[in-house]
């Protein structure tokens, strides 16, 4: 049997994940005498639809959203909760999310407020959503223009992980999910030293490097939610290195996935923790030497005055200080505070030293 059983359990939530090729053989047709209720996208949907029929049967009620992150809001939230009124879901109903990070939160949430709570299960079918979005019971909707401002804390009670759907799966979307990937290996010895004894394959991933690396990703990541499930003591604060720069990145330009975002915002905090001396110069060339498995080449950008004003406003920041999150030794990390002047003032240093001006 090709699977993993990884279990979180806290004080207020257990949750299991399974992990494997085998994941969705094994596990799938046990859902299907509960009263399911699938939330999927038009993406997702138009690869499996076959498969979804095939083992939850052809009368399952299945809500099919657009595909992107403009599903994320009230609108579809509404449309959902109406439609499951409808199909006559109960309290022992189960949500079941079949598709990406954005069908999970969106999906999740819908699970949380739905009678006060019912059931849910997360199939993801993306990498970001494999490694990432579908453990930790984060759920949410953007309004506004602002990410992720609605949303609960609400864990699956099953989250099922089949690689196999990553077979149809978009490259782009292969890179975003690399993206946090390459994030984790600076958070954790055990993910570093496997992407270091896997470097060339970080570039252009094989099925074993990605059947590998995926439960290296969710032990992490469950190992941070069961010590700090609601970030509250700091620690699942981590997750989100090289989020703040990369974030304001995001927001200014286009045509990146978030994961890369991710590994370019992670480059320039990394120069800035270089540069104070708290992350050695030669550790920090092996985390850069990682990045650039995935970004080749960073951009140095132009306006980057500009787009870095977004990082004032990020999550993390206390006290008026920019936070970052940055590498220090293999498998360690901390948090740096800055004045925004001298924060911007190192990432506008940073952007020089790229374009090869100092
Ligand atoms: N809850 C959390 O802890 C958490 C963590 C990280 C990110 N997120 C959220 O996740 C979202 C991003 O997730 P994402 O990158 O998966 O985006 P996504 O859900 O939009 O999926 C990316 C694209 O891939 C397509 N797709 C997904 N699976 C496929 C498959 N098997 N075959 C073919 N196409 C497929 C989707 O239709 C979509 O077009 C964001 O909204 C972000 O805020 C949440
Ligand atoms: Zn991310």
């Amino acid at each position: 049997m090709n699977m993993k059983k990884i279990e979180i359990n806290t004080k207020y939530s257990s949750s299991t994940v399974y992990c494997g090729t085998d994941a969705f053989d094994e596990r799938a047709p046990l859902l299907k005498d509960r009263q399911l209720y699938i939330i999927t996208d038009g993406n997702v949907f138009a690869f499996y639809r076959y498969t979804m029929w095939e083992v939850f049967g052809d009368f399952v009620p299945i809500h099919i959203l657009p595909a992107g992150e403009t599903a994320k809001t009230f609108r579809y939230v509404i449309e959902i909760i109406r439609d499951m009124i409808k199909s006559g879901i109960g309290r022992d109903g189960c949500v079941l999310a079949i598709g990406g990070g954005v069908v999970g939160d969106i999906a999740g949430l819908v699970a949380s407020i739905y009678m006060r709570g019912i059931h849910f299960v997360q199939m993801p079918t993306s990498l970001l959503a494999m490694v990432d979005s579908s453990v930790g019971g984060k759920t949410a909707i953007d309004l506004d223009g602002v990410k992720n401002v609605v949303g609960t804390f609400y864990p699956a009670e099953e989250v099922i992980i089949d690689p196999d759907f990553l077979l149809t799966i978009p490259y782009r979307e292969i890179r975003c999910g690399l993206g946090e990937i390459v994030k984790y290996g600076a958070l954790d010895e055990n993910i570093y030293n496997f992407l270091y004894e896997n470097f060339d394959k970080i570039a252009k991933p094989d099925k074993a490097f990605i059947d590998n690396i995926i439960p290296l990703c969710v032990e992490h990541k469950a190992s941070v939610v069961r010590e700090d499930e609601f970030e509250r003591t700091g620690l699942r604060k981590s997750l989100n290195m090289g989020h703040t720069t990369g974030h304001a990145f995001e927001l200014t330009y286009a045509r990146k996935t978030h994961g890369e975002f991710v590994l370019i915002g992670m480059y320039y905090e990394l120069y800035i923790a270089t540069i104070k001396g708290v992350c050695k110069g030669e550790y920090s060339n092996k985390i850069a030497a990682l990045i650039n498995q995935v970004v080749k080449h960073i951009p140095a950008y132009e306006d980057i005055e500009k787009a870095v004003e977004k990082a004032k406003h990020d999550k993390k920041n206390t006290e008026g200080l920019v936070s970052i999150i940055v590498p220090t030794e293999v498998g360690k990390f901390t948090e740096m505070k800055l004045e925004f002047n001298e924060y911007k003032r190192l990432i506008v240093q940073c952007r020089d030293w790229i374009r090869g001006d100092k």
